[in-house]
């Protein structure tokens, strides 16, 4: 290994990452993007994974254990026979996942550690899922990782991924090369107090100091390390994620959230919108991207081949929402008549039809869109093309913003 390698081994025997205290999984199950079972089969699955088969998930570069727990407390959750494999160089990072695992008395997780460079060897497929968070982007060849993970996804399988973006991590490489000349030759407890120390007293027009998107460094140590004193760490463009993925023998099947993707969203003027609508997806993408200015971060879902997305094409579909409550969601519908909120920074506001309130009250992640507006018609009446573009409108906002999947019907 390269004495980058090296360096960024020992930082993570030093400071797992992220700091997690295992007495916290009896208050709280830490969940996020991707990983999520619904997410999965949505993006991955085409809504449709038949989920009374086994399910074999690896957590390449699973760190102190987040997308580990997640996945078998859900599999555990909901029955499903299986196992995840936990993949990581850090011997630190695993006794912290592992005594995670055991408070939580999990047994669907088995333990391996190595580079996910030889997972093929230490962790052989193949696997339906593959988890690779904040990973690719540390190592000295991210391309030889992808295709390392690629190689051993099962035929059917797809990967979660997350890699750094570059216009949202705005002023933190030419902070990390600052940090470099000033304390290269430190330890690495000297030079986390000497970060402290220059950023109590950057200057205001500093690009790190003016973006208010970056907080991690101040939940502690382990982050401001990872963040700042990282000694392998790139962020990728659309274009050089497309590359990556490409080099993979992979496809993009979706960003999340896909709406942060939709240049539309950024431009106001219909000119604009129109000429974008001739562009190619991937390049809409990138084009959302420049224009965004706030990603941090890429997550995607990665699959062998197109089409592995749930699309709205019939009224047998289970809408299912993702941490919202149907109740508050239908409250908040038929007061603003929109959906709303502020994603990294950005405003925004996502007009649907009057009858989405409705329609929303009624998902209860059991019916279909086609038994909640006949319920729905039968009780107030309106024409079925109404309510089906309402279902419509809902599905595009919402899903856009990751917070409706869809699910077939356990019986279709
Ligand atoms: C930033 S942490 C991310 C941890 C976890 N995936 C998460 O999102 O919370 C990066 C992790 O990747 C691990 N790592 C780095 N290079 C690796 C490699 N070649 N093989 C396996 N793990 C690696 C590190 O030890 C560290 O635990």
């Amino acid at each position: 290994m390269s004495e980058a390698g090296d360096a960024l081994a020992a930082q993570y025997e030093a400071y797992p990452y992220p700091a997690r205290d295992p007495a916290d999984e009896a208050r709280r199950l830490v969940t996020g993007s991707p990983s999520r079972l619904e997410e999965i089969d949505h993006y991955l699955f085409a809504g449709a994974r038949d989920w009374s088969r086994p399910f074999r998930a690896l957590v390449a570069g699973g760190g102190t254990g987040d997308a580990t727990i997640m996945l078998a407390q859900q599999l555990a959750d909901a029955g499903v026979p299986g196992e995840v494999v936990y993949l990581d160089r850090s011997a630190a990072a695993r006794g912290i996942a592992e005594a995670r695992v055991a408070a939580r008395g999990l047994t669907n997780v088995r333990f391996v550690s190595g580079s996910l460079l030889e997972a093929a060897e230490l962790a052989p497929g193949p696997y339906d899922y593959v988890d690779c968070c904040g990973v690719l982007h540390h190592l000295e060849d991210p391309a030889a990782g992808l295709k390392a993970l690629s190689a051993v996804l099962g035929e059917d399988g797809g990967l979660g991924v997350m890699v750094y973006a570059p216009y949202g991590r705005s002023g933190v490489y030419e902070l990390q090369a600052a940090l470099g000349q000033l304390g290269r030759d430190l330890p690495l407890a000297e030079r986390i107090a000497l970060a402290h120390r220059l950023l109590a007293g950057l200057p205001t027009t500093n690009r790190f100091a003016r973006n208010p998107l970056l907080g991690d460094h101040r939940r502690g140590d382990a982050e401001l390390v990872d963040l700042l004193l990282n000694p392998i760490d790139r962020a990728f463009t659309v274009p050089e994620f497309a590359g990556l993925v490409d080099e993979a023998g992979l496809t993009i099947a979706s960003f999340v959230e896909p709406l942060r993707y939709e240049p539309r969203l950024y431009l106001a003027d219909e000119s604009l919108r129109r000429r974008c609508d001739g562009l190619a997806p991937l390049e809409q993408a990138a084009l959302a991207e420049r224009l965004a200015g706030n990603l941090k971060t890429h997550v995607a879902y990665l699959a062998r081949r197109p089409g592995t997305v749930a699309r709205l094409d019939s009224p047998d579909w289970v809408p299912l929402l993702i941490e919202i409550d149907a109740g508050q969601l239908a409250a908040s519908l038929e007061r603003k008549g929109s959906i709303g909120g502020t994603v990294e920074g950005l405003d925004i506001t996502l007009p649907v039809p009057p009858l989405a309130a409705a329609l929303a009250a009624g998902i209860d992640g059991r019916r279909s869109f086609g038994e909640i507006v006949a319920a729905l018609r039968a009780e107030r009446g309106g024409a079925e093309r109404d309510w089906v573009q309402a279902a419509q409108a809902l599905t595009a906002a919402l899903g856009g913003l990751n917070k409706l999947l869809l699910r077939r019907p356990a019986s279709s």
